[in-house]
């Protein structure tokens, strides 16, 4: 295992941990932002560290595409190519693809699609992917699952289910550097409590250094989203991090860390800032909209990010769908804000009062009390 996870404080089932990784030690909760092609859009390494950011995500079939696994082992790493010094958690493509491309198909042997390249017909199995995300380099790296839309019904969901518990046993026996990478197991099992106790026990009996909730955040009710992932953390390990995946509205990370879940991964606040949303506490300040056309403030005056410290409203909205500057500038704010918001969790939970954070976060976010 190349991971220690130390629970500094626990308030009824939310954690702050300690979760020290091959090239950097974080603090949980942990917002994961996700960068594509080796990057998160808008934004340079350093100014990614200035925020805070301890680890960012990358996806192996973007990486295996451009600019390719043996490419990126020859330079030394996805680290030392993009020159990152931080942690890294690479996905491990199949989702991806089910979810970019329309051609994707999932058979016993692994994914198959059509390469975006030439138009080839390409597989991605359980060991290729290992073995891709093995020379990619990542401190964290997740096994091949076969996922299926939450909103799907019938028996599909099971096997997705057993062939994700079949899939596991062949990414460990492809795992070639567990001594300084973490193969992650993903729980799936749809909305289903009895596939998803089949599943977590299944991933459990084979020990592994941490574990993701997979499958959510496809369009589900709220209600059905958080019993998946109460059920989950409950019968997870308590010594090892939970990693709810594609979980990104602030709301759902204040709602799942009190669940008892780790870390999380979305490409929300830098999407959303590139259609002229900023992240603020009483919830979504739409830049585009004509009363901010000579709004004087900040995006958020209790946020002292680069860009509440420097520029007003007004002249983001003049940005901002018209200039690139203008969605990396919110991009900017609302990976800060999304920080902010690990941090405030982590901190409340050590010092004991994570029940008023919650309730200053809900009364901020919801004011009417609706
Ligand atoms: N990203 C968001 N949800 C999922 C999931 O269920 N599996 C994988 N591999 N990646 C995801
Ligand atoms: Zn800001």
């Amino acid at each position: 295992m190349a991971l220690r996870f130390e629970v500094l404080g626990k308030f009824n089932r939310a954690r702050a941990a300690r979760l020290t990784l091959p090239h950097f030690i974080c603090q949980t909760p942990l917002f994961m932002p996700v960068g594509t092609q080796g990057t998160i859009k808008g934004l340079t390494n350093s100014q990614l560290q200035e925020i805070g950011c301890q680890i960012i995500l990358g996806n192996t079939y973007h990486l295996a595409l451009r600019p390719g696994p043996e490419l990126i082992d020859e330079l030394g790493g996805l680290h030392k190519f993009m020159n990152w010094k931080r942690a890294l958690l690479t996905d491990s493509g199949g989702f991806q693809m089910v979810s970019l491309l329309h051609l994707a198909d999932i058979t016993e042997e692994g994914v198959t699609f059509q390469s975006p390249v030439d138009g080839k017909p390409m597989l991605l199995t359980p060991e290729e992917s290992i073995q891709i995300q093995n020379k990619i380099g990542a401190d964290i790296i997740m096994a091949l699952d076969d996922v299926v839309k939450t909103t799907i019904t019938g028996p599909r969901i099971e096997e997705a289910m057993y062939r994700t518990l079949r899939w596991i046993d062949r990414c460990i026996a492809a795992h070639k550097r567990p001594d300084v990478q973490n193969l992650f197991g993903i729980v799936q099992g749809g909305l289903d409590p009895i596939l998803r106790d089949i599943c977590v026990k299944g991933l459990v009996d084979r020990n592994l250094p941490g574990y993701a909730i997979g499958g959510l955040a496809g369009g589900e009710d709220k209600d059905s989203f958080w019993r998946v992932v109460a059920q989950c953390t409950a019968s997870l390990p308590e010594d090892k991090p939970r990693y709810v995946m594609g979980v990104g509205y602030p709301l759902d990370i204040v709602v799942c860390s009190a669940l008892g879940a780790d870390m999380y991964d979305c490409v929300y606040p830098t999407r959303t800032a590139r259609f002229g949303s900023a992240l603020v506490p009483e919830g979504i300040l739409k830049l585009k909209n004509q009363a901010m056309a000579d709004d004087e403030r900040p995006i958020d005056p209790t946020c002292s990010c680069m860009v509440c410290r420097n520029y007003t409203r007004a002249y983001l909205h003049c940005l901002v769908t018209k200039d690139a500057m203008g969605s990396q500038l919110l991009s900017y704010h609302n990976l800060s804000y999304m920080m902010r918001l690990s941090k405030d969790l982590h901190t409340s939970i050590v010092e004991g009062l994570f029940p008023e954070f919650v309730q200053g976060f809900l009364r901020t976010q919801f004011p009417k009390g609706d």
